[in-house]
């Protein structure tokens, strides 16, 4: 398959190197030109390329990038890709941390509604509630003890199928979390978020979500997080953090 990752931080240079493993042939670009990427893509496997060109002929897309900067793409950036052609949006909110705040995010939209609106087409969420540590470190074969989920919610079955094998193809157990509009369930402060889950745990975890819980966990999440960061923690030690701190309680 061809695929085309914008961002290739954390998240989307793992997954560019875990799917040129997989076979696939990846184009990548971030927001700088053919040339900051090129570095990066010769380690990969992958194909520098520019924002502008990284879609052509693609068959499913990745972008992976800052929440906020989905709005800062050029306007029409997608506009000549097929319908039948998954968008992917990985990103997550965090006001007051990291991200400007968006009033719309702030007055409760789902997330990737808003990032499919500003995109102007329906978008897949997936690879949002699983670490970079994770996703590079942690992915086993279909069938292997205690493979851990990813949750992966959308509107349009074949957008969603393809995206779920994928999924599969870089070592997790793909779980189909409901529409679009439902992807509340798998945001940051919600118990299925970030908690190295497998899929039997992921379930049951996506349904205890409370509309509205996590955006009252924020401030404290803000105060805690940090704290929590400069005693320098192990990965199992940000899990056990995530799992208390996500929890319904
Ligand atoms: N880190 C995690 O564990 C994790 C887990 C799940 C989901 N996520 C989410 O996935 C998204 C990416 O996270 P990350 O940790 O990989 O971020 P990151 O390490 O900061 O990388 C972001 C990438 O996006 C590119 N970028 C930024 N603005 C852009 C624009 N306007 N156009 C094109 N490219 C742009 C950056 O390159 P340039 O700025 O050089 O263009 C960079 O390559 C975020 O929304 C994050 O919340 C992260």
């Amino acid at each position: 398959m061809k695929i085309a990752i914008v961002g290739i931080g954390s998240i989307g240079g793992t997954l560019a190197r875990r799917l040129v493993t997989a076979g696939h042939e990846v184009r990548v670009a971030n927001s700088r030109g053919k040339e900051a990427v090129s570095t990066f893509a010769k380690e990969a496997g992958a194909v520098p390329s520019d924002l502008k060109d990284v879609f052509n002929d693609a068959n499913a897309v990745i972008l992976s990038i800052p929440q906020p900067a989905m709005a800062a793409l050029p306007k029409n950036l997608l506009a000549a890709l097929p319908a039948s052609v998954p968008v992917v949006d990985t990103s997550n909110y965090y006001p007051g941390l990291r991200d400007e705040r968006i009033p719309a995010l702030e007055d409760g939209q789902t997330e990737s509604v808003w990032v499919s609106e500003q995109l102007g087409r329906p978008v897949i969420k997936a690879f949002n509630n699983i670490l970079a540590y994770s996703l590079e470190n942690l992915g086993k074969p279909k069938g292997g003890e205690g493979r851990l989920g990813v949750a992966v919610a959308g509107d349009d079955a074949g957008h969603k199928r393809l995206v779920m094998q994928l999924v599969d193809e870089v070592g997790f157990e793909p779980v189909d979390s409901g529409s679009l509009e439902d992807s509340w369930r798998q945001q940051p402060c919600t118990p299925a978020y970030c908690c190295d889950y497998t899929a039997d745990q992921m379930r049951p975890a996506l349904s205890a979500a409370v509309k509205g819980a996590a955006a009252q966990k924020r401030e404290a999440f803000n105060t805690q997080l940090p704290v929590l960061f400069a005693k320098k923690p192990s990965h199992d030690e940000v899990i056990a953090f995530n799992r208390r701190f996500n929890a319904v309680n």
